[in-house]
Order: structure tokens, then C-alpha cells, then sequence
């Protein structure tokens, strides 16, 4: 039996593969996209690719009448329509299916738990033991519910260091809206599970390059070295997204971008790219580490608010050659709001490394493509040797982290043009995972459902992660405060934002790198 004391570090990764983790996968919000969009295809990959466990499980919990074979069916069908390779290999399928269950229950109802319990227990499926995932694909407006009526069905209970069996709990985001909603959600996780039993989600830390700022940091010393004030002058961080809200208006009217897109997936490569190396490669210590990081973001007050941080909004415009709707136009959207769809914002982080340094990050839909990158750009050379060439094309070294598409990492730095005269031209040294490593690219949610059985919670945000980032989300939202847009704040769709987010970085002499298009 899988003893959960051993199964909480990244060293148990063998052979790339955790150790075999026999469990049962609950998944409450069976009917939901979310399920069959990305977790089923994630748990059939995993699958096909000898990953899940010897034995295992897949229970889906929801409110429509169905059988196991009619919600089969369904997810095949899912699968067939949005997974990665949009392919389903008929033997395997077979053998995958048969491990997936359908329990039909309202999530308001005790006694549906129960039935559920009974339905643990009874059924002859292997995977007949108490290690339980119970992923809550739900509004989080019910996960105090939910965990409510698992503990008193018996199927979640405090780990205790001589348990033979575990259970944890998955949850999605939003997260919360602000700091005290978040403080509540953790309020009612935590009265029937461990914190290490918790596991938060950000889709963004189970992508392979987001991944990889770590390792490319800490296992390279000519970067490491450079990783300062010293050689730094400031970092830029993109996530532009070439769709615009599409059916979630009703959902971004109470989000907007800072909360959708900023609070995590972006303040998360923040704290990657900028923390200080933990003392070793456990859980724990890299979350302590991306925990001190936030803590050190200098606190925003209404007046840096107004100055460091821009919003915007799309109107109509064309993005790829498509007319696109203004926001107010969209679906489920108040046709007077001032709900952002794009934020900006300069940084700083307080403490010895990065003093003085300014982080740049911004984020928003209906840009020109949807690409992510890193951009760290170095001080330049001190200008002695080529001061008297005005006309030379010096620029200062950059390395690019493209986290999505095109994986890759660049270096540029400047090459003398070949022949008799003094000409430099800035040249580029590439490195793409496709061309290393070929097409490997599993969903970020392949990883995360894998980490979540073997109990590895690495990737995934501890509760003083998750609340410092709200802090810094509310600080910005106390600054807005009211205030509608403005005129200046608005941008077309199709073009990278509003005019003040050009002026924020022009403010300092600097300008917004344009991420490369995809190929
Ligand atoms: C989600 C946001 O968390 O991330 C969406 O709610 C956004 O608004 C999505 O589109 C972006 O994720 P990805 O993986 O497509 O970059």
C-alpha cells in the first residue's frame, strides 16, 4: 500500500514515472466542460501513455440522469473533439472506459454521498481501497458544501501519520474574488483536510515551459550568475490571447482580467522567474520560496496604482482578418461596463536581489495572437568603445522565455556584419523544444491530475500563496476603486492594448517587446 509520507517530493519521480499510486479519481461536476474538455482527455493520455496507475478509477458526480455507459460514450465523444491528438485508439478505449464510472447526484444532497460511499465500497473494481481524488470541477461557491458532506459521509477525513489510505482535494479556479473570500474558501477546505491534502490549481504551472523557468534558471550558471540588479535593468512578462470572452461574459463581468488572468497565471511566472533558489527541490521549499517572492512585490498604494497600473478594454476591431464585437457588445455583458479585459502593471520587488529592478507584466484579450513570453532584458555595455558610431545598431543583450506556442528560448546578443567596415546587427541564438525534444507537448493538465495522485503538490498553490496574490489584486482594485474607464483606456480589437500601456514602459525609456507571432 502507497504510503503517503513518502510520496510528497519531486524525488519520487522514477524514471520520470511517480511511484505507482493505485486511487480512485472523484469528479464532482461530471457534465460540466470542464470534464470533458480537459480532464477526461488528460486522464485517457495518461493512460495511453502508461502513466496512471496500475489500477485506478474514474467517478463522475453530477446532477443529469445518465448511466456509466451513456457518460462513456460522451466523454469519448469529448475526446475525439478537444483533446490533444483528437484520436481514440479503439482497444485502449476499451480498456480505459471500463474504469469510468457515472454517479448520479444533486451536490446539495446528503444523501447522495452516501450513495456514493455505498458505491465505493460496493463495487468489485479493483481499485477497491480508500485512496481517493476528489476533483471539484464546481463552482467554488459549493466546495464548503461539498467537503462538508464528504466528511460526514466518512469519505474525507484529516490525514493522520499512520493512515494506510489518503484522500485529497482538488480545486479550480477563480479562487476566491479578493483576499476574504479566498480566506473563507481556505477556511472551509482546511476544516475536514490537511493543507498538504488540498491541492489549488493553476493550470499555468503544468505546462512544460513554465516548468522549465526553474530548471533553466537553477541548472545553468552563466544565467544564474547574470540573475540581478546587477546585469538585469528590467523583465517583461507577456500573456496576450487572441480570443476575446466569447460565452463567459457572465463570468468576466465578475472577474476581469486582473483576477482571471494577473492574480494567477501571471504573479506564478513572476514568482518563478524572480525567487530565490529553495534549498532543495521538495514541495514545500519551493513554495516557501515563491511565497517570500510575492511578499517582497512593494505594496501598490492608490497613488502607485495610478501610476504603475493600466487597464483597458477592447471595442470592436478585427483580430486574424475576424470582425470582433466590443466588449460591452458581448453576450451576458452590461453594455455600460468598465470591466477591464487588459491590465499592465509595473512591479517592483523589494529585496536584495532585485532592488530597483522594474517587472513589467501584462496580460489581455483580443490582442493581435495569443502568445506568452518572458523577456529579460540586460543592462548594455557601458558606451566607451563605439561612442563615437552613432549609425551602429547596438542593442542590449535579451533572453526570451517563449512559454506558448513555438516553445523556445533565445538569446540576442550583437554580431559584428562580415566585411571591412565597423557594422553590428543584433543576431539570435535559438533554442526550440520542438527541434530538441520533438512534438512532446502534454496538457498542462495530464501533469497536474499526475502530480495530484502521487501527492506531489508542487505545482499547485499553497494557501499563503494563493492569499498574498489576492493582497496584491485587492491593493490594485482599491486603487481603481470606482472610477469608470476613461477614454484613453479603451483599445480596438486586434491591437496590443491601450495607448497608456505603451506610455507605462515609455515613462521609463523603454518599449514593449512584441512577442513573435506563431509560425
Ligand atoms: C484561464 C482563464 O485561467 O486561462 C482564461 O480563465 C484564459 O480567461 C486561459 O483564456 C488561458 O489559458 P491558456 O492555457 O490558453 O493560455
Amino acid at each position: 500500500m502507497v504510503d503517503l509520507s513518502k510520496l510528497n517530493s519531486m524525488s519520487d519521480i522514477q524514471d520520470g514515472h511517480k511511484l505507482d499510486n493505485p486511487c480512485t479519481i472523484v469528479i464532482f461536476g461530471a457534465s460540466g466542460d470542464l470534464t470533458i474538455r480537459k480532464l477526461i482527455p488528460a486522464l485517457y493520455h495518461l493512460y495511453t501513455d502508461g502513466q496512471m496507475p496500475s489500477s485506478f478509477r474514474v467517478v463522475g458526480f453530477a446532477r443529469r440522469e445518465k448511466t456509466d455507459e451513456s457518460w462513456r460514450d460522451e466523454m469519448r465523444v469529448g475526446i475525439e473533439k478537444y483533446s490533444r491528438t483528437r484520436r481514440v485508439d479503439a482497444n485502449k478505449w476499451q480498456a480505459f472506459s471500463g474504469n469510468l464510472y457515472y454517479h448520479r447526484g444533486d451536490l446539495t444532497d446528503f444523501g447522495a454521498y452516501g450513495g456514493l460511499a455505498k458505491r465505493l465500497a460496493a463495487s468489485d473494481h479493483a481499485a477497491q481501497f480508500g485512496n481517493l481524488v476528489f476533483y471539484l470541477a464546481v463552482s467554488p461557491s459549493l466546495y464548503g458544501e461539498v467537503v462538508d458532506q464528504l466528511q460526514a459521509a466518512g469519505l474525507l477525513k484529516r490525514y493522520e501519520q499512520n493512515d494506510v489510505n489518503w484522500q485529497r482535494v482538488v480545486v479550480e479556479k477563480p479562487f476566491g474574488r479578493d483576499l476574504q473570500s479566498a480566506q473563507l474558501l481556505n477556511n472551509q477546505l482546511i476544516k475536514h483536510a490537511l493543507e498538504r491534502q488540498i491541492f489549488r490549481i493553476d493550470h499555468y504551472l503544468g505546462k512544460e515551459t513554465v516548468q522549465n523557468i526553474m530548471m533553466f534558471r537553477f541548472s545553468n550558471a552563466i544565467f544564474e550568475q547574470l540573475w540581478s540588479r546587477e546585469a538585469i535593468e528590467h523583465v517583461q512578462i507577456t500573456v496576450s490571447e487572441d480570443i476575446g470572452v466569447g460565452s463567459r461574459g457572465g463570468y468576466f463581468e465578475e472577474a476581469g482580467t486582473l483576477r482571471d488572468m494577473m492574480q494567477n497565471h501571471l504573479l506564478q511566472i513572476l514568482s518563478l522567474v524572480a525567487m530565490e533558489p529553495p534549498p532543495v527541490l521538495e514541495a514545500e521549499d519551493i513554495r516557501n520560496e515563491k511565497v517570500k517572492l510575492l511578499k517582497s512585490i512593494r505594496k501598490m498604494t492608490p497613488e502607485a496604482v495610478a501610476k504603475h497600473v493600466v487597464r483597458g478594454q477592447y471595442f470592436a476591431g478585427t483580430v486574424n482578418g475576424e470582425n470582433r464585437e466590443g466588449y460591452r457588445q458581448e453576450e451576458r455583458v452590461n453594455s455600460k461596463s468598465n470591466v477591464e479585459t487588459f491590465v499592465a502593471v509595473k512591479l517592483f520587488i523589494d529585496n536584495w536581489r532585485w532592488s530597483g529592478v522594474p517587472f513589467y507584466l501584462r496580460t489581455g484579450k483580443n490582442l493581435p495572437y495569443s502568445a506568452s513570453e518572458v523577456r529579460v532584458q540586460f543592462r548594455p555595455t557601458p558606451n566607451v568603445l563605439f561612442a563615437a558610431q552613432d549609425d551602429l545598431d547596438l542593442q542590449a543583450n535579451a533572453l526570451t522565455l517563449r512559454l506558448q506556442p513555438d516553445e523556445r528560448i533565445s538569446l540576442r546578443f550583437n554580431g559584428k556584419v562580415p566585411g571591412n567596415s565597423i557594422e553590428t546587427r543584433p543576431v539570435r541564438m535559438h533554442f526550440g523544444y520542438d527541434a530538441e525534444f520533438g512534438a512532446y507537448t502534454p496538457e498542462a493538465y495530464e501533469r497536474l491530475l499526475l502530480e495530484a495522485m502521487a501527492g506531489d503538490a508542487t505545482l499547485f498553490i499553497r494557501r499563503d500563496e494563493v492569499e498574498t496574490a489576492w493582497q496584491i489584486v485587492d491593493d490594485i482594485r482599491a486603487g481603481w476603486g470606482e472610477t469608470p474607464l476613461s477614454n484613453h483606456e479603451f483599445y480596438a480589437a486586434g491591437t496590443w492594448g491601450p495607448v497608456a500601456a505603451e506610455d507605462l514602459l515609455a515613462a521609463d525609456n523603454h518599449l514593449w517587446h512584441i512577442p513573435a507571432p506563431a509560425k
